[in-house]
Formats: C-alpha cells, structure tokens, sequence
C-alpha cells in the first residue's frame, strides 16, 4: 500500500475511532484520528490524506461543515459522511455539497474497504504515475491551496464551499494581498462552470477606454486601430466565471455599462449593432471601502447591489496571527523545492517576530518576506538578519527582555566561567563593557553625553572604564 494513502476518521465518539484505527491499521493502511472537525480541519492542512470519514454531529461543527471547508484547502481530498440511518436529509446534502460517498452507521467494514479501494482507483486514474497529486484543473487552470486554520478563515471556506456552486454573483472585500483573487479562483473551481474559463480583469489597471473595449470587444473599423473585430472578456468568459478585479476603481458611465449586463445578460461590442448573449457568472472584488465611494457617488448603488448577492469579507492577516506560522510554513513548502533550498525553516526568534509584526500588506507581505528570507539564509534556519530591516526595528521593551533572556540562556548553556562562582562578575562585567564601549565609539570618547545617558555618574563612569579594561583609543579611533 502506498504510504500516501492515509485516512483520517473523525468523530466525537472515541469507539469509533478506536474501531476504525484498529480495522485499517490492519489492512496496512495509516490511519489519523480527530475528534472534531475543528482538529480534523487542522490536520488536514498538515498532512497528505488520501480520504477522510467524518461523523456527521459532532460537539462544534458539524461533518458537513467540515466537508465545505475542506474543499477550498485540499481539493482532491475525498471524504465519506457517516450518518445514522434517519437522517435521510443530510445524506442528500453531504452529496450535494461534494462527498465521495456516504455511509450509514451502524457501518460494515467491507462497505469502508470498498470504499478505500474505490478511491485509491480514481486517484490513480486521476493522475500519471509520478505526478504529484495536486488541483489542477484543465487548460492551466489551477487552485493552490488556501491555508488558515482560524475561525475566521474556516467561515471563509464554508461560505466558498456553498457559494461555488449557486451561479449567484459574489463581491470579495478586504485588504491588499488578503487572498481575495485566491477566492474567486476557488469559487470557480467549486462550480459546475469549472471547465469553462475563469477569466480576471483588473479595473485599475487599464485606463477608461481601453477598459471598455477589453470588458466588450470591438468590431472591425471601431476607431482607428481596430483593424479586425475582438472579443471581449464578457465573451471570453461565456459559461465560466468574469473576475472583475478592483471593481471599486470603475468609471460610473462604466460601472451603467456593466450594469445593464447584469440585468440584460447581454451587451454590444464597442462599434457593434447586434446584442451578444453572456453567460458569465460575476465575481467582483475590492479593498476599497464602497460603502463610502457610494456615499461620495462614485460608486453606483443598484450596482453594488447587484454584485453583492454574496458577501465575502477577507479579514486582514493581524486579525488571524494564529494562521501566520501555518502559511509562513506553507510557503516555505512550496519554494524549497523551487529555490532548492532543502532543510531550511523558521528559527523560534523568526517566528517570533512574524507573530507580533502588524502584516500591513497581509498574504502577499508574508509571502514575499518567506521568500526573500529563503534566498538570504541559503540554509539552516531563517534569523532576525534574514528578514526586512523594517520588521525587526522599533520593538517593544518586550521584545528586547524576551531576546535578552535568550542571549543569558545561550550564555548560561555554553559559557566557560559556568564552574567557576564567578558567572554574575563574569556576565555583569561583559554586558557593562559592551555597553560603555559602544555609547563611547557612538560619542566619539566624549564621557559627559555617555554618562548622561546612562544615568550614571562621570566619575563612576571613569572608574568603570578603568575596572573594565576599556581602550579610550581604539574606541575613539573608531570614528
Ligand atoms: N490563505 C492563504 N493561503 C495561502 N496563500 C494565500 C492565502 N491568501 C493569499 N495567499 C497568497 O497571497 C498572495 C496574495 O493573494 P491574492 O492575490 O489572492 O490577494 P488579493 O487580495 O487579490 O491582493 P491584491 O489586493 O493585492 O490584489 C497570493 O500569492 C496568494 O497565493
Ligand atoms: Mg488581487
């Protein structure tokens, strides 16, 4: 049995997962446990599973909730709803929102072999022998993974995990580099419109004529240029998913055009006389405030009501640090291979830092800062040097104690004076001569501004200089 195929059982009731570990185990395969979806969805971030059974109540969420907010973060995951034999309504919905299959307790564990058997099949169906298992779809299209583990991010999933398959039109808020083109790509993969294209557009980027001509084509002889007809993303975008990207910076007399699309599902070509049929469904999204453009009237309200039949609101990574380590370590997954960087990782002071740092460009800062940190550490950890000046500048008092104690710790660990009841003297006498050494160099030898500084007097100060061995010279000659 290949060793990736690892199933994991969750359910509240300890018997069952003790069964199903026992019955698995031996049939050769590896098998996880979880007690709640909450844990399951944890794990599931963390290890490669093959398929997942999942109870269906459970204390917190449900299995059902559970098998939504899988599909964002692990696509190819197959899971099997277990249910009492009543509850006939939640086998059909457990189908309708994407399970393998559905068993019903209390279960026979030849159905649950078959079933291994099953999935084993349509994995190696799925995929040539080698290939890496991985959710991409056809024609280039691909999801990557969306990781979180907070709460916030597990609502996020489940509200994809609904909202993909109602060909209803979604408006994706939230900061810069909070994930929102993330979402409209998961929301199109979850569709039935799967197989059709995804295609985005950024409203900011392109300047007001061009916008129009490349949201609805043009014909021939249009304007000047056009020397043969186009297609717009509209048409691109027929029977798939139109990705309005930035919608909050669109013209009004743009923000009409697109309008009467949604109402008419159908527009003219720039320079064109007959209507052209759309069907695309619209996700739109923006980290601007639309509340506030509609109140300044740059933004139309009739069209923010027509975008907005679902609402997404990506949170800003400060508001869910506990995801932080979690993608931090997810993307270091993903470029080892490709910067070639085998064994490095975040140091505990890294990681530190990652967690008490405000994240202003959220996901995309993370991953930039991972990246940049991986190509400076060629190996071994990732420490304070590797990342930007900026984030380990202007710490709090915290934050020095916390590095301090560190430092005495390393001291304590490896120092030689250890064994010699002089370790107060020894380190006292280290830190003041470091201390005194570098406030002089800084003031080029001058005494008074140092001991003003310190708080201390000039002749103790003098004294010290004396004690410690320090070299009024060399510390003047520095500068
Ligand atoms: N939850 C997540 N897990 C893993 N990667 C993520 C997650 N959210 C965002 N990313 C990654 O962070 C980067 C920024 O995401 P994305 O482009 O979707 O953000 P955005 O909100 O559209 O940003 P912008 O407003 O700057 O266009 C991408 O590389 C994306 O893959
Ligand atoms: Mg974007």
């Amino acid at each position: 049995m290949p060793n990736a195929a690892k199933i994991l059982v969750v359910d509240d009731e300890e018997n069952i997962r003790w069964v199903f570990q026992k019955a698995l185990v031996k049939r050769g395969l590896e098998v996880d446990a979880a007690a709640s979806a909450e844990e399951a969805l944890e794990k599931i971030q963390t290890s490669d599973y093959l398929m997942v059974f999942t109870d269906i109540f459970m204390g917190g969420q449900s299995g059902l909730d559970l098998l939504d907010a899988v599909k964002p973060i692990a696509p190819g995951l197959k899971v099997v709803v277990m249910t009492a034999e009543d509850t006939m309504n939640n086998t059909i919905e457990a189908m309708r929102r994407g399970a393998f299959d559905y068993i019903g307790k209390p279960f026979d564990f030849d159905e649950v072999y078959a079933l291994i058997d099953r999935a084993l099949k349509s994995r190696a169906a799925a995929r040539p022998e080698g290939e890496p298992e991985g959710p991409a779809g056809r024609e280039g299209f691909s999801l990557d993974a969306i990781v979180g583990k907070s709460r916030r991010m597990q609502e996020i999933f489940k509200t994809i995990g609904r909202a993909a398959p109602a060909d209803l039109a979604v408006l994706i808020t939230g900061e810069s580099g909070t994930g929102k083109e993330m979402v409209a790509r998961a929301l199109h993969y979850y569709s039935p419109r799967r197989d059709k294209p995804f295609i985005c557009i950024n409203c900011a980027a392109i300047s007001r004529d061009l916008l129009e001509t490349e949201l609805f084509g043009h014909e021939k002889g249009a304007f000047t240029g056009a020397v043969e007809s186009k297609e717009g993303k509209f048409e691109l975008a027929d029977g798939g998913t139109l990705f309005l990207d930035e919608i909050g910076d669109m013209e009004l007399a743009l923000q009409a055009k697109i309008l009467r699309v949604l109402q008419d599902h159908q527009f003219f070509k720039v320079g064109g006389r007959s209507p052209i049929h759309s069907d695309a469904r619209i996700v739109a999204a923006t980290n601007q405030d639309l509340a506030k453009l509609m109140e300044e009237k740059r933004f139309r309200e009739d069209l923010y009501h027509r975008l907005n039949v679902i609402p997404v609101h990506l949170p800003p990574l400060r508001e869910r640090m506990e995801d932080v380590p979690l993608i931090a370590r997810h993307f270091l997954g993903r470029f080892r291979g490709v910067l070639g960087r085998g064994d490095i990782h975040l140091s505990p002071e890294a990681e530190r830092i990652f967690l008490g740092y405000r994240w202003p460009g959220n996901i995309r800062e993370l991953e930039n800062v991972v990246k940049r940190a991986m190509v400076l550490a060629s190996s071994g950890p990732i420490l304070l040097e590797h990342l930007p000046p900026s984030m380990t500048e202007g710490r709090s008092p915290e934050f020095w104690e916390d590095r301090l104690v560190r430092l005495i710790d390393d001291y304590l660990k490896q120092s030689p004076h250890q064994k010699d009841g002089r370790l107060h003297e020894h380190l006292t006498q280290a830190i003041e001569k470091c201390l005194f050494e570098q406030l002089l160099k800084e003031h080029a030898g001058k005494q008074v501004p140092v001991a003003r500084k310190l708080g201390i007097n000039r002749n103790t100060l003098k004294r010290k200089i004396d004690q410690l061995g320090i070299d009024l010279k060399k510390v003047k000659n520095r500068h």
